[in-house]
């Protein structure tokens, strides 16, 4: 299967799914692992598995639904990826931010995207809510880039900006929001570092990532981050941390899948809460 689509199949791909539902989203969210409970909460909804939708890849993962819903939050229109692609799951990684494409197609406006991530920050604990206000794409760095190939110019320019890549304004909004909620103890703000996964890092690895300047670690987002800027929707990024990278060779401690599905559930009222009340609050034009 060819890497990249073209203009025509993401406009197929947005037609078929707009004859389907009279829902026209301006907000767009991609839950992470564990953290697909907001999709349910969406009322008036129209819901399609991945499988049914034409050209959309499929997930594969434990914890990931693999469903698109359409529905309203607190009266706003948005569409929920209840389930995303990963590159350690095989797909190219054009394949995985494919999604941004279809979500602008649809005239989405804001993205927001969660994940789990690994705190390499000492002072993060596990349960905080990390805004993201940069990130480090370390397959990038090898060629890993969602944007390589010819370009698009009907999504946007050949050479992209990303150092306003995640919008401060919404940044400052979630702070607000969070304060508001309470959740001032557990709001944090970083930097995302991207890994190809599926293996977690070695401790070199981690020790490495952190002294590049990285808070967190994980195996998603920065992708569809850069497509969404590329054809010029607002980003705004949170991570839950489930877990405390070990970076010390005489800890015990074993990252593994299950704590991440578990500190998922710990929070998820919280993220659930913080999400809906930021999209109450997002303004558009
Ligand atoms: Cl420790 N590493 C990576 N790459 N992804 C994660 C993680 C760690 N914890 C949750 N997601």
């Amino acid at each position: 299967m060819s890497s990249s689509y073209s203009y025509e199949d993401c406009m197929a791909t947005a037609d078929w799914l707009m004859a389907q539902t009279d829902i026209r989203p301006t907000v767009g969210i991609v839950c992470g692992s564990g953290l697909g409970g907001l999709a349910d909460t969406l009322k008036d909804q129209v819901a399609f598995n991945y499988k049914d939708i034409p050209n959309f890849p499929q997930s594969t993962v434990h914890g990931h639904a693999g469903r698109l819903v359409f529905g309203t939050l607190k009266g706003r229109p948005c569409v929920c990826m209840q389930g995303r692609f990963h590159l350690y799951e095989g797909y190219p990684v054009q394949k995985v931010a494919l999604p941004m494409r279809i979500f602008k197609l649809l005239g989405v406006e804001t993205v927001i995207l969660t994940n789990a991530a690994g705190a390499l920050n000492e002072d993060f604990k596990v349960g905080d809510i990390m805004i993201i206000k940069d990130h480090i794409n370390m397959p990038g760095f090898a060629g890993n880039n969602p944007l390589v190939g010819p370009n698009e110019e009907r999504f946007g320019v050949r050479f992209p900006c990303m150092s306003d890549a995640y919008d401060r304004e919404l940044q400052q909004l979630a702070m607000d929001v969070g304060q508001d909620l309470g959740y001032g103890e557990f709001l944090r703000e970083g930097v995302y570092c991207v890994v190809a996964g599926p293996s977690f890092e070695t401790i070199a690895e981690s020790r490495m990532l952190h002294r590049l300047g990285a808070d967190a670690v994980g195996m998603s987002t920065a992708f569809e981050v850069i497509v969404a800027r590329h054809c010029g929707m607002r980003v705004f990024a949170f991570s839950l941390i489930t877990n405390q990278v070990v970076m010390d060779y005489d800890s015990e401690e074993k990252a593994n899948h299950e704590e991440v599905l578990e500190a998922g559930k710990q929070r998820e009222q919280q993220v659930e809460q913080l999400i809906c009340t930021m999209v109450t609050r997002i303004e558009h034009n």
